[in-house]
């Protein structure tokens, strides 16, 4: 049985959404008779979601384990409670993450939505990778990175990271600063593939557009929320159909030895300059380090 970990859940229904992304990649997931262990920061909301998964599928199996992205503490204190576990890890999925909210600082100093949707998962990957490469060399199975990203990368702060002013109030757009994240997760994914290929671990590291959904991730924004519950039942995505391509990339038998590349409804897209260009990647690797 293959192990999944996913970052995830949604405590309250909005927007017309009654569960994120994370939710419905988990029910399939367990569907296709993988162990999902889901990481949440709301235990009561992820043990409803375990309750409703198993409630429709009752040979699934989930897990529910406590995991505050926003947070190194949190994340060193999961992975470390996860690597001692003594369970394997093949696939990896980062779907977690917020977006549109006015500035704030987590509590470690660092900018809200970089936190929460880069270095939180940064951190986690670095932490649980030795846990993947064993599990792909003891098992011969392929291990699978996953990064939820977004189309939203191309909208970001001119230059693409704001190297020197991630944490700075002035200047600060929430729109671009989601942008940047995703921007992040994008060269996170290529960076950490071409790491691997490098030391020939057999592990994949790939990231991804959901599309646009209706989920909860638009309700610090008023404008987007608007648009969003009015027309978003007409031209948006449902959720399903938003958990697609996650579950294509983190399963599909096609996607075997495809690394470092980023898909868009089930297939490789192409990528803006500012998101392929393999010296940003570095930079953003060392800003990586230093802030975890
Ligand atoms: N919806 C779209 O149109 C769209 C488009 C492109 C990309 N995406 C990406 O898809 C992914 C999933 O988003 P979604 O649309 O499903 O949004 P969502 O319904 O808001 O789900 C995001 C999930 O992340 C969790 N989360 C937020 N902060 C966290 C933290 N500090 N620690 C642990 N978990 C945390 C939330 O948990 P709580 O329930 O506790 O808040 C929530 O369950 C995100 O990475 C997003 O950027 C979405
Ligand atoms: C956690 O989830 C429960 C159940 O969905 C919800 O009632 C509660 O408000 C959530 N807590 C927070 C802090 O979001
Ligand atoms: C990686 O795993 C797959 C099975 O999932 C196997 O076919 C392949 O030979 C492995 N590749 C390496 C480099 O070990
Ligand atoms: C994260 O936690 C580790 C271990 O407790 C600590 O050494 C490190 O300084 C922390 N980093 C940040 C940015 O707080």
């Amino acid at each position: 049985m293959l192990l999944c970990f996913i970052n995830l859940v949604c405590s309250h229904p909005y927007a017309g959404a009654s569960s994120g992304i994370g939710v419905e990649t988990s029910r399939v997931l367990a569907l296709r008779g993988v162990h999902v262990i889901m990481g949440v920061r709301n235990m009561s909301a992820g043990n409803a979601v375990k309750e409703a998964i198993l409630s429709k599928i009752p040979t699934a199996k989930v897990d529910v384990m406590e995991l505050d992205l926003s947070s190194n503490a949190s994340v060193r204190k999961f992975a470390a409670d996860f690597n001692s576990a003594g369970l394997p890890l093949n696939i990896l999925i980062n779907n977690a993450g917020i977006g549109f909210v006015p500035f704030e600082l987590s509590q470690d100093g660092i900018e809200l939505i970089f936190a929460t949707n880069h270095i939180g998962p940064f951190l986690l990957t670095e932490l649980l990778l030795d846990k993947m490469k064993a599990t792909a060399h003891k098992s011969n199975i392929e291990g699978r990175i996953i990064n939820v990203a977004s189309d939203s990368y191309k909208y970001t702060y001119r230059g693409g990271i704001r190297f020197d002013k991630i944490n700075d109030k002035s200047g600060y757009n929430s729109f671009y600063s989601y942008g940047q994240s995703k921007l992040a997760n994008i060269l996170h994914a290529n960076q950490l593939s071409s790491i691997l290929k490098e030391q020939g671990a057999n592990v994949t590291v790939n990231s991804l557009h959901p599309g646009p959904i209706v989920t909860n991730i638009h309700r610090h924004s008023p404008i987007l929320n608007g648009i969003v519950t009015t027309l978003g039942k007409y031209v948006l995505k449902n959720v399903q159909q938003g958990a697609a391509t996650t579950c294509y990339a983190a399963l599909h038998p096609q996607v075997q030895g495809v690394t470092g590349k980023y898909f868009v409804d089930s297939n490789v897209a192409e990528l803006k300059s500012h998101a392929a260009d393999p010296e940003m990647g570095k930079k953003l690797w060392e800003l990586n380090l230093n802030m975890i």
